[in-house]
């Protein structure tokens, strides 16, 4: 049986890192002899580009018919002056929205070897290894109205759940938690948000089906705070689209780099979208000097994921940790073991280590 995989390469990086993750895959397929069927779309600012909207009807079809789905990044200066309904972040927030990628799972592991990478000091980071769950297809990035008014001389933004969107965000994470050191962190603030406080009603509620967890809620601003100075405490982390939008950012700075930082977007069933956790990096786009390794252990994910094919995974993230360990390094890891590699070499060490 060959795995359907839908490629939307994007903008900017996105476009180089793809391919990265494509290459990879292909080893995976030649040592594991399993099949991958790859075709391209597109979506983001070469969608616009190409067919007048970030998210043409074909690239959703197809979506929807694969198995799994692999994103490089959207965005860019040359669209950043278009009207909202052709920004190419339109084209993002809709196919979340359109395969119903409720659960944002980014997990953030420092690589031993890049210790010295984060500006953080050692001995703060050191051990550090964490999941945020992040809810994607609600709060305010969704919530309407969103819109000027008065002339443009007054805005509103929403931030808007039901107890069903909330309710199987917290079960993701009791069931990420229990897979993983059984600690949950709900992320909100309660003393404040209104949509906090039913957040935090429902955490309370589900606890009691997963008895083994333990359960804290912590306020986003002290949890920002505790994120970087005392990160080892962290096990899951559960919060609000906007809340782990930024903190997962924040939660790069652990790895050493943005470059480093997966994501698994998942459906309750149906198929998964994974992507890095960064941008499409136009200050560095064209160069083929962007680190590839968020993509390519977003690919691991989905072998995780969406293929059931755990050794496979485990293959590609040995493979990216023996590569780091020899010491070669991207631009965007700080290093002093001088073997500095591009986009391409990066890539072509972790194939051969496969
Ligand atoms: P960004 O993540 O693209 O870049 C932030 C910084 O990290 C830049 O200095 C960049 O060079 C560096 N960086 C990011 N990924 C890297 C990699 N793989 N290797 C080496 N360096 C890397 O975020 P920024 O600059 O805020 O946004 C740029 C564009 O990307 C915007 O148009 C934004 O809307 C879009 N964006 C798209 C996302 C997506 O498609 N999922 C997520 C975040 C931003
Ligand atoms: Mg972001």
């Amino acid at each position: 049986m060959s795995n359907k995989i839908v490629l939307l390469p994007g903008d900017g990086i996105g476009a180089e890192v793809i391919y990265a993750a494509k290459d990879v895959l292909e080893a995976i397929s030649k040592k594991f002899n399993k099949s991958f069927e790859f075709s391209s779309f597109d979506i983001g600012g070469i969608a616009i580009d190409n067919h007048g909207t970030p998210l043409p009807d074909e690239t959703v079809t197809a979506c929807k018919e694969a198995d799994a789905v692999l994103l490089g990044a959207v965005g860019g200066p040359k669209w950043d002056n278009n009207p909202s309904e052709l920004r190419p972040e339109r084209g993002l927030l809709g196919i979340r929205k359109a395969l119903d990628l409720y659960a944002n799972l980014r997990p953030v592991k420092g690589f031993e070897k890049l210790l010295h990478a984060s500006p953080l000091r050692q001995d703060i980071i050191q051990g550090s290894d964490l999941l945020i769950v992040r809810e994607l297809t609600g709060g305010l990035y969704f919530g309407e109205p969103s819109e000027r008014r008065d002339n443009g001389n007054s805005v509103v933004d929403t931030l808007s759940y039901t107890r069903k969107e909330i309710e199987r965000i917290i079960d993701k994470a009791f069931q990420s938690a229990q897979l993983r050191n059984k600690h949950l962190t709900s992320v909100d603030k309660a003393n404040v948000l209104e949509s906090s406080k039913l957040w935090r009603e429902i955490v309370e509620e589900k606890k009691a089906q997963y008895p083994d967890v333990t359960v804290e809620h912590v306020l986003v601003d002290a949890a920002a705070m505790k994120l970087i100075t005392n990160p080892t405490d962290f096990d899951v982390i559960v919060t609000e689209n906007m809340f782990g939008d930024i903190l997962s950012d924040e939660a790069s700075v652990l790895t050493g780099s943005l470059g480093m930082l997966p994501s698994a977007s998942l459906a309750e069933d149906g198929v998964g979208l994974y992507e890095p956790a960064h941008g499409s990096a136009p200050d560095i786009a064209g160069k083929g000097i962007a680190n590839p390794i968020a993509m390519i252990l977003s690919a691991a994910m989905m072998l995780r994921y969406s293929f059931d094919m755990n050794d496979e995974a485990q293959a590609i993230e040995d493979s990216v940790e023996n590569v780091l360990n020899q010491g070669y390094h991207t631009a965007d890891l700080k290093s002093n073991d001088g073997k500095l590699v591009n986009t391409t070499e990066m890539t072509e060490l972790i194939v051969k280590a496969i």
